[in-house]
């Protein structure tokens, strides 16, 4: 007997290395507010990484994963939300939609709103946006109108728009945008095998934890997760209404998207900590800095300012020794080069030439 003959084998067929990922609503359609007759308006966003941290989780004494929502097609977690409450906007006949944005949110609903054929109007709080978020915005063919106001005030604006204008408000006030958000802690328990034992994040307008808590709850009553996160929230400190009890008029912060006084969803936020025996702490302009460049330099992530408060909190109050944890960089650094060249000094220029280049690095 020779050899068997390989061609004539039947061969098991192998799993394709890379699966179409179909972006969230479809991937999680059974957890969503979605029937048959929801168009799906996706731009295959979500599968985002979770990256061991290897330096921080050193740092830190405990197991720590970043959740890189920055990969996500426009930029940011935003696209979890959006993709569904444009798609549940597509199902009832909308043809506007609005939003308040500290920028991320705008350049989402406009990205999204463009593959619906809608028209998508933003209200951003002047001078305090990241021009990569205002470009986005603009380039996807919103109509931008910048206020002189804050993000609070811009909100109060937009609520007050469906009674007058026929539109649909993309907010994390609707609650479509909240059940796809869930999707980031789906992920996570899919990626782990459970939920982490702590779940770290940045604060602003306060829907983001509420939609995380609300999904690690979902999957644990659906037997697809054993246990709960504590959940740990982080607010800048001059924009901590949350932290501080009461709102805040003037909210300042370089982190322009979590710059918000007057969280739309605080009661979910609380909800969220005290439930999970987690917890909501302020942190200083000086340590989001330190944590957005420590991150770029120690475990390569260029994430938003507003993305490194996770990670400020982590290391400023700190988590029992090893603890699994997972904080959300909720956004990508590239949205912000204007804060990025502020943290850094920009070289001169030198002469074409190979000495002076030399020269130039010490060499
Ligand atoms: N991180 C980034 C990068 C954000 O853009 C936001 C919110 C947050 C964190 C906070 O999330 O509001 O759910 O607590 N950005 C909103 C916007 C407000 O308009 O883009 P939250």
């Amino acid at each position: 007997m020779g050899e068997p003959n390989a061609r004539s084998e039947a061969r098991p067929s192998p799993e394709p290395p890379l699966r179409r990922w179909r972006g969230v609503l479809e991937e999680y359609r059974s957890f969503l507010p979605v029937s048959e007759a929801t168009p799906t308006v996706s731009l295959q966003e979500g599968a985002t990484p979770l990256l061991p941290a290897r330096r921080l989780s050193e740092r830190v004494g405990a197991e720590v994963w970043l959740k890189i929502e920055g990969a996500n097609p426009t930029g940011s977690f935003k696209d979890r939300g959006m993709t569904v409450a444009i798609s549940k906007a597509a199902e009832a006949g909308t043809e506007i939609v609005v939003c308040a944005s500290t920028g991320n949110t705008s350049a989402s609903a406009a990205a999204y709103a463009a593959q619906a054929g809608m028209r998508c109007v933003v209200l951003i709080p002047e001078g305090h946006i990241a021009l990569g978020k205002l470009a986005q915005a603009l380039v996807h063919g919103a109509t931008v109108v910048q206020i002189q106001g804050n993000f609070d005030t811009a909100l109060a604006i937009v609520r007050d728009l469906p009674g007058r204008a026929p539109v649909t408000i993309v907010n994390s006030i609707n609650p479509d945008r909240i059940a796809g958000q869930m999707t980031g802690a789906f992920e996570i328990v899919d990626v782990l095998g459970d939920a982490p034992e702590i779940h770290c994040l940045p604060v602003g307008n306060a829907g983001n934890i509420t939609a995380y808590w609300r999904g690690y709850c979902e999957y644990k009553a659906a037997g697809l997760a054993t246990r709960l996160p504590r959940m740990f929230g982080f607010q800048a400190a001059g924009a901590a209404p949350i932290v501080e009890g009461r709102r805040v008029e003037e909210p300042e912060t370089i982190a322009t998207a979590i710059r918000i006084g007057n969280p739309a969803s605080w009661y979910g936020a609380t909800a969220a900590s005290s439930e999970s025996g987690g917890r909501i702490e302020a942190v200083t302009d000086e340590e989001i800095l330190e944590a957005y460049l420590w991150l770029a330099r120690e475990e390569s992530v260029y994430c938003e300012a507003a993305s490194a408060a996770s990670v400020a909190g982590l290391l400023k109050f700190g988590v029992p020794g090893g603890s699994s944890v997972v904080c959300v960089l909720t956004g990508n650094g590239m949205k912000d080069p204007d804060l990025a060249v502020g943290q850094v000094s920009v070289p001169a220029s030198v002469p074409a030439e190979t000495k002076s280049v030399l020269d130039a690095i010490g060499a």
